[in-house]
């Protein structure tokens, strides 16, 4: 192995996600999770998930996508935003996306379910699942809102380790909840009779899922790295 690709395998996958966003699709592509387990280097993920760490290396020096995708070039810009700017970006952009679509994704799942339930049983443990996170991410939300993000924006230090400490929590909970439910829906691909609600269902708690894993990228690897 060259003294490069070392270099590589020693970064925590939070690290290269922050410097390179544009890298993240290979991180999706393996399955890495580059959001809440963000602090654990390159070489301990390959362990533990039995990825060739020669093949994700190569890949991760040759992919590029961050032009065409407005999400992945925001982060990186992010991590040279004032912190109120980040802050407020992370509440009006990926807090108010959740609290309109988690509502609209909840009743189609509880369509889907009801529906289709029988035939398709992992739809009653999607829904279980789902309802569950998203209970705990409207607590979540209020929270960071009203203490953490808040006491930053103050300067007020005396709360913010273990404010910290409670995020990196609930984002690691909610980490395994998106998961479970991407392996129970096979990575959200509609099974062949689906209906129109059922693809929608889908479609909606991807986007969900996407837009969750780069709010808690932005927290974890970029806002909380920089107080
Ligand atoms: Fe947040
Ligand atoms: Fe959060």
């Amino acid at each position: 192995m060259k003294t490069g690709e070392d270099v590589l395998l020693l970064k925590s996958v939070g690290e290269i996600a922050s410097e390179n966003p544009e890298k993240i699709g290979v991180f999706k592509k393996y399955g890495v999770d580059f959001c809440c387990g963000g602090s654990k280097t390159l070489q301990d993920v390959c362990e533990e998930s039995g990825i060739d760490r020669i093949l994700i290396v190569d890949e991760l020096k040759n992919y590029s996508v961050a032009e065409n995708d407005d999400n992945y070039s925001l982060s990186k810009k992010a991590k040279d935003w004032d912190v109120n700017f980040l802050i407020d970006y992370i509440v009006n952009i990926h807090h108010t996306f959740l609290r309109v679509h988690i509502p609209e994704a909840e009743d189609y799942v509880e369509k889907i379910a009801n529906v289709h339930g029988k035939g398709h049983p992992e739809l009653l443990k999607i829904r279980g699942l789902f309802n569950k996170m998203s209970q705990a991410m409207f607590l979540h939300l209020d929270k960071e809102e009203k203490g953490l993000l808040t006491d930053i924006k103050a300067g007020k230090t005396e709360n913010i380790k273990q404010e910290i400490e409670d995020a990196l929590y609930y984002h690691e909970y909610v980490g395994h909840i998106l998961k479970e439910m991407l392996f129970l829906s096979s990575g959200y691909s509609v099974p062949k009779d689906a209906c129109a609600s059922y693809k929608h269902a889908y479609e909606l708690l991807k986007n969900i899922s996407d837009d969750i894993m780069i709010h808690v990228h932005m927290e974890n690897n970029i806002l909380f790295k920089k107080i």
